[in-house]
């Protein structure tokens, strides 16, 4: 059986952007592969966070985790730095990646671009995400389009450890959902919807009211044509609402544009805003139902205690290509 792996940050509420070009797929996944689903913590301290705020937030995804429909009996759900292994895989991987291919990412040129202070964290993200991927040795990671330039790194850094060392790593392949890899900010579609997106009203967070909901999306950016209709060039904004609408409403684009032909963006918003809403309310349910519970401390710690088995073992075999150590 094939192996995934896959992880979000929990820096932030997550938003539908997550959902749909992450978890979404992550739930689909979850019969037919061996599955690793971690909540990244040591990459969100990557940039400045209030503690308890972060502590709230683990905790918090892990229960969106589950109330999306991720079942622990199938897939192996986990907090990173309750597994040192990849802080110590972490480490290795740093140790072999090149400042200038750091410095290329698109992530950190924009999370850097104007900063006073840019921590030497926010440099290293790229090889602790190959850590995370490699220690499990991973066939498949599904993420969405922003990720893909990282999974590229993590393949050459796989590759090259390979070369160097001993050829103890599986080269991954990225994984990327057919709709809605890039899910853009409802005020601006020229972005991409992001949880840290300081105007609350791009992006729609899981989480959010039905009457957020249905204000976010009557005050989406779309153009003057007043015409329904797909073209990611000249209609980014109604475009983007047609990926989601088809996503979460189970239906095609070229469906959608016959329902709406004739009509106007207004009767459009509000049944997608409808078809948001009642996508999300089970999986609000769910999440209230679990966030404070002790069954999701019980999931944690036998996702945390599966993941260790796994990733302890390949932090043994980098060390021995390595020469770190005894030999023992
Ligand atoms: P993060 O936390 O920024 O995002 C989590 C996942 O959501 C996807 N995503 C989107 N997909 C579609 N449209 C959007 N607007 C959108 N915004 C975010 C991301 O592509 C991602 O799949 N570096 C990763 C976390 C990570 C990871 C890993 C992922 C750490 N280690 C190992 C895979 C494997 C990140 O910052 O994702």
């Amino acid at each position: 059986m094939k192996t995934i792996f896959s992880g979000i940050q929990p820096s932030g509420m997550i938003t539908l952007g997550n959902y749909i070009g992450a978890l979404k797929q992550f739930v689909e996944l979850q019969d037919e592969f061996n599955c690793f689903f971690c909540i990244v913590d040591e990459h969100a301290i990557t940039v400045p966070q209030d503690r308890l705020v972060l502590r709230n937030n683990i905790r918090n995804l892990a229960a969106l985790y589950i109330a999306v429909g991720l079942d622990p009996e199938k897939a192996t759900l986990f907090i990173q730095s309750e597994v040192p292994a990849h802080a110590q895989a972490g480490w290795m991987m740093t140790c072999i990646s090149y400042i200038g291919e750091l410095e290329r990412m698109t992530q950190f040129k924009d999370k850097s671009s104007g900063k006073d202070v840019v921590t030497a964290g926010l440099l290293t993200y790229p090889p602790l995400m190959a850590a995370d991927i490699l220690l499990y040795s991973a066939d498949l990671v599904p993420v969405g389009e922003d990720q893909k330039q990282h999974l590229e790194l993590t393949r050459d850094l796989a590759e090259r450890f390979n070369k160097k060392y001993n050829d103890i790593f599986t080269i991954p392949d990225v994984r990327l959902p057919k709709v809605g890899a890039r899910i853009m900010s409802l005020q601006d579609p020229s972005k991409k919807m992001s949880k840290s997106d300081p105007n609350l009203k791009g992006f729609i967070s899981i989480l959010d009211e039905p009457k957020q909901i249905e204000k976010k999306i009557k005050s989406a950016v779309t153009d003057s044509e007043g015409i329904v209709k797909y073209d990611k060039e000249n209609k980014p904004g109604v475009s983007n609402l047609l990926s989601i609408y088809s996503i979460l409403g189970n239906i095609s684009i070229e469906d959608l544009e016959q329902k709406y032909e004739g009509k106007g963006y207004g009767e459009f918003k509000s049944d997608l805003a409808q078809v948001v809403i009642d996508h999300l309310t089970p999986i609000q349910k769910r999440f209230k139902e679990l966030v404070d519970s002790e069954e999701l401390d019980e999931i944690l710690d036998r996702g945390a205690e599966k993941a260790n088995h796994v990733a302890s073992k390949m932090v043994k075999k980098m060390e021995n290509a390595m020469g770190l150590g005894r030999k023992r």
